[in-house]
């Protein structure tokens, strides 16, 4: 956490200072308030340690700046000037610690880690609100508010109170897993267990005595009696996560509790019963894997009583914004960072992007930026991958250059890294530049770099 003091008193600024970074504090000093904006602009700051009296401004002139400007900004009023009027002023003004001159050290460290500590509750709030805001409030933490995702709240909100079982099918990030857990939130069994089985990583053995238990001595090391996790699950939804992985042995006996509501634990005789909702995730197209006879089409027609479809955050890009502004918010309170603003040009980058990895990526993306960023999140804050959509503006020297010269050096270098990305293939590197494959050709003619004439295109790579 850095702080910034603002105090025109080197004596002060000196002892503050010591203090602060005695309590694990990173400081800076301004002597004045112009200096002290400066700062604020340049780098960021956790909490502003202001002295009202201040030589070139009036201080709740500059308080009331530094609200306008960084509203999220903790600020402590510190004066000599300790009468109940400035204190009143300065309340007004969204300064709502105060620490009169002279201070104890000890109050100094508690009124900063009070100011701190509140900044990252309206944080959370704002985070929750935002939730709220943004998407479906009652689904738990599902943002978006496109057409495809609005589909997806309404069969949950449809399908919670029915006991049918659930397949969501959605690549890899695209939120199953939550939208699993909405639904057993909005059904009747939402004070029951949520349990989650992840299929994919167990042996075959392993993975049933887990779902069905097992009784003791039915196996070498089975020295108890174990409840399976369909038990555990009784009267609440049990979740399998990537159903698709599911060994043919074990598929069958999931679909006999499908339909017949009980099981028989391992080496036991007698079945047991237990009440579960199930809910099922894959990213693999199932239908696919039942025509290769790797899933068990009784056991598909079984799980897709209900079927919701997730959309690929590609497909629903106009829910970036919101989910960034969501999704930064969380990762500001989770960290204890003041909220970065998103720049035009990264949140440009961030729609051009397609997104792999869906909102799990943009999520990491996000989470990134804002820890190793400088309290703003550019373009430069995001990776290669990312930002690789977003030219860089050329650098203009001291000396100034020739615009023609630069222009055309630019031209030349996004069209060599272009092919270099296709192998060289025209068509494909005309489509990452937007450009039509005759204007693509034309330039490269223009250029002197189309591929039988390599001479000059290897030059320019080696470059
Ligand atoms: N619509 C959304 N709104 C807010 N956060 C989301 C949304 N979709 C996904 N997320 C977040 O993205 C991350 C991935 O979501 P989740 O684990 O549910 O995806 P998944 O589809 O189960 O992925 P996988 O197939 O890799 O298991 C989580 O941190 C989740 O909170
Ligand atoms: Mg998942």
């Amino acid at each position: 956490m850095t702080i910034l003091i603002l105090d025109d008193e080197p004596v002060i600024r000196e002892v503050l200072k010591t203090v602060l970074e005695k309590a694990g504090f990173a400081a800076r000093e301004a002597a004045s308030a112009g200096e002290g904006i400066e700062r604020l602009s340049k780098e960021p700051i956790d909490l502003l340690l202001l002295d009202l009296m201040l030589p070139d401004r009036p201080g709740l002139d500059v308080l009331a700046e530094v609200r306008q400007r960084w509203p999220e900004l903790p600020v402590v009023v510190v004066t000599a000037y300790s009468s109940v009027e400035t204190a009143i002023a300065a309340m007004r003004e969204g300064a709502f610690h105060y620490l009169p001159k002279p201070f104890r050290n000890e109050e100094v460290v508690h009124v900063v880690r009070q100011a701190l500590e509140k900044r990252r509750l309206v944080a959370e709030n704002r985070v929750l609100r935002a939730r709220l805001d943004a998407g479906a409030g009652d689904l738990g933490g599902l943002v978006g508010r496109s057409q495809a995702m609005e589909r997806v709240y309404e069969t949950i909100r449809n399908a919670a109170s029915a006991r049918s079982t659930v397949l969501i099918v959605g690549e890899s990030g695209t939120g199953k897993e939550l939208v699993a857990k909405a639904l057993h939130r909005l059904s009747p069994r939402a004070s029951g267990p949520f349990v989650t089985v992840n299929s994919g990583s167990l042996p075959p053995d392993l993975l049933e005595s887990n779902l069905f238990g097992h009784v003791r001595g039915s196996f070498t090391g089975a020295v108890a009696d174990k409840k399976g996790l369909f038990k555990v699950a009784d009267g609440g939804t049990i979740f399998f996560d990537e159903i698709g992985t599911i060994p043919p042995d074990t598929q069958s006996k999931l679909l006999r509790v499908l339909q017949e509501r009980e099981f028989l634990p391992v080496g036991a005789v007698e079945p047991i019963r237990s009440d579960v909702r199930v809910v099922a995730a894959t990213n693999a197209d199932l239908n696919r894997l039942v025509g290769e006879g790797r899933f068990r089409e009784d056991l598909y027609y079984r799980l897709c009583v209900i079927t919701i479809n997730l959309p690929p955050l590609r497909d629903r890009k106009e829910d970036i914004p919101l989910l960034v502004e969501a999704l930064v918010a969380r990762a500001a309170a989770e960290n204890g960072r003041a909220l970065p603003p998103v720049t035009p040009a990264a949140m440009k980058a961030l729609l051009d992007h397609d997104w792999p990895g869906n909102v799990r990526e943009l999520e990491n993306v996000l989470e990134r930026a804002l820890v190793l960023g400088p309290g703003v999140i550019d373009v430069e804050q995001l990776p290669e991958a990312v930002r690789r959509s977003v030219p860089r503006p050329a650098a203009l020297p001291p000396e100034g250059l020739s615009f023609r010269d630069a222009v055309t050096a630019y031209e030349r270098a996004l069209l060599a890294a272009a092919l270099d990305r296709t192998s060289g293939v025209q068509k494909r590197a005309a489509e990452l530049l937007g450009l039509k494959p005759t204007t693509l050709n034309e330039m490269l003619k223009r250029h002197g770099m189309l591929a039988r004439d390599a001479a000059p295109l290897a030059a320019l790579r080696g470059r």
